[in-house]
C-alpha cells in the first residue's frame, strides 16, 4: 500500500497545508491531498493509507453534485488532463492518481463557514458549560447530539496559533462586508441542506460540516475540499441516539487515543506527534474507506 505523505513536485510554489499540498501556478491551484492525519493542530508522522485519495474523490464527487447551488474552483481531477496541462508532471502519474485537484486559483476568503445541524463536537462542549453555542444562547435541556429545530450557521476565522477560533455573524459581516457574509450564508446553508437530504438518501446524517470560500474575478467559489470526514461530521442514521456520544466517521478516535497518552504524561498535543501504532492507522483508514463508501455506494482502492 502506497502512503503519500509528503510531495516535491518542482513545480510552481509550494505551501503545505496540514493536509494538501498546495501548488501555486499561474491563475492554478494544484492540490495534491496526501495521508497526513493531523489532530489537535499536530501533523502525525504516520501516513493514513487512502486517507487522501478518500478527501480527494469524495470532494469532486460533492463538487459536482452542488454546482447548481455555488460555482467551484474544480477545473479538473483527472491525471492524465493535468499532465496535458502541466507536461512537468509526466512521469508523476501514479503519485497523483485520484489524489489530485487542479483548480481555479481564488483569493481564500478568511472566514470559515460552519453550519451545524446537531449538537455536537465543540457545540456540544460550550453548550454544556454556559448553555450557549457560538455565544448564542440555546434552549435549556438540549442532549448532546440532538437536532437542532433551526440549523445554525457559525463562522469562525483561522487565529494566529492556526487554531480555529468562534466569531459572530456580525464580526464577519464586519470583516468580510454584509453582501459577501450573507451570500457565503446562504450558499452554505443550502449545501447543507442539498447534501443532508442526500446523505440521507444513503442512510447518513450530517452533524455538521465547513466549507471555504474564495474571490475570484469578484464572484465567490467554492474552495479547498468539501463534505469530507476532515471537514464534517457523518453519522449513521440507524444508530443515531440523542443524548449520548455518536461514533461518527471522524477524528475522534485517534483523538482519543492520543488524549490517553496525554493523560499518561507521554506526549504534551505539541509537534512532533507521536508515532501511530498500527492499528491505530489500520483503525482510521477503515474509517475513511467506509464513509467514502456509504456515501458514494463506491469502494475507493
Ligand atoms: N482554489 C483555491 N484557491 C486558493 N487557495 C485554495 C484553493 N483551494 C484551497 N486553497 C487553500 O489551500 C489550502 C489547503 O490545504 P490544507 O487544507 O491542507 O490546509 P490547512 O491546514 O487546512 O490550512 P492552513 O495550513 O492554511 O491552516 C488551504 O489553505 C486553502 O485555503
Ligand atoms: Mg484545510
Amino acid at each position: 500500500m502506497d502512503v503519500v505523505r509528503e510531495t516535491n513536485l518542482g513545480i510552481g510554489k509550494l505551501r503545505r497545508g496540514k493536509v494538501r499540498d498546495c501548488y501555486q501556478l499561474d491563475g492554478h491551484i494544484l492540490l495534491v491531498a496526501t495521508d497526513r492525519i493531523s489532530a489537535f493542530d499536530v501533523v502525525m508522522p504516520n501516513g493514513i493509507p487512502n486517507k487522501g485519495k478518500v478527501l480527494s474523490r469524495l470532494s469532486k464527487f460533492w463538487f459536482d453534485k452542488t454546482s447548481h447551488i455555488v460555482d467551484n474552483h474544480v477545473v479538473t481531477t483527472e491525471v492524465e488532463e493535468i499532465i496535458e496541462r502541466i507536461p512537468e508532471l509526466a512521469d508523476k502519474e501514479k503519485l497523483l492518481r485520484g489524489r489530485t485537484t487542479l483548480g481555479r486559483l481564488a483569493q481564500p476568503i478568511a472566514v470559515e463557514c460552519v453550519v451545524r445541524g446537531y449538537l455536537a463536537g465543540s457545540a456540544w462542549t460550550e453548550y454544556r458549560e454556559k448553555g450557549t453555542v457560538a455565544e448564542v444562547e440555546m434552549p435549556e435541556g438540549m442532549l448532546r447530539s440532538q437536532k437542532f429545530d433551526t440549523l445554525l450557521f457559525t463562522p469562525a476565522t483561522k487565529a494566529e496559533s492556526g487554531h480555529d477560533e468562534n466569531i459572530s455573524i456580525g464580526r464577519m459581516k464586519a470583516m468580510i462586508g454584509r453582501g459577501l457574509a450573507e451570500q457565503m450564508i446562504e450558499a452554505s446553508l443550502k449545501l447543507y441542506n442539498f447534501a443532508s437530504d442526500y446523505a440521507a438518501t444513503r442512510g447518513m446524517l450530517i452533524a455538521d460540516t465547513k466549507f471555504e470560500f474564495g474571490l475570484l474575478d469578484g464572484k465567490l467559489i467554492l474552495i479547498d475540499e468539501i463534505l469530507t470526514p476532515d471537514s464534517s461530521r457523518f453519522w449513521l442514521g440507524e444508530n443515531y441516539k440523542p443524548g449520548e456520544d455518536q461514533q461518527g466517521f471522524d477524528k475522534q478516535p485517534l483523538r482519543n487515543w492520543l488524549q490517553k497518552l496525554t493523560d499518561q504524561g507521554k506526549w504534551d498535543k505539541n509537534p512532533p506527534g507521536p508515532e501511530l501504532p498500527e492499528d491505530v492507522i489500520t483503525y482510521m483508514s477503515n474509517l475513511y474507506k467506509s464513509v467514502y463508501k456509504l456515501l458514494t455506494g463506491e469502494d475507493i482502492a
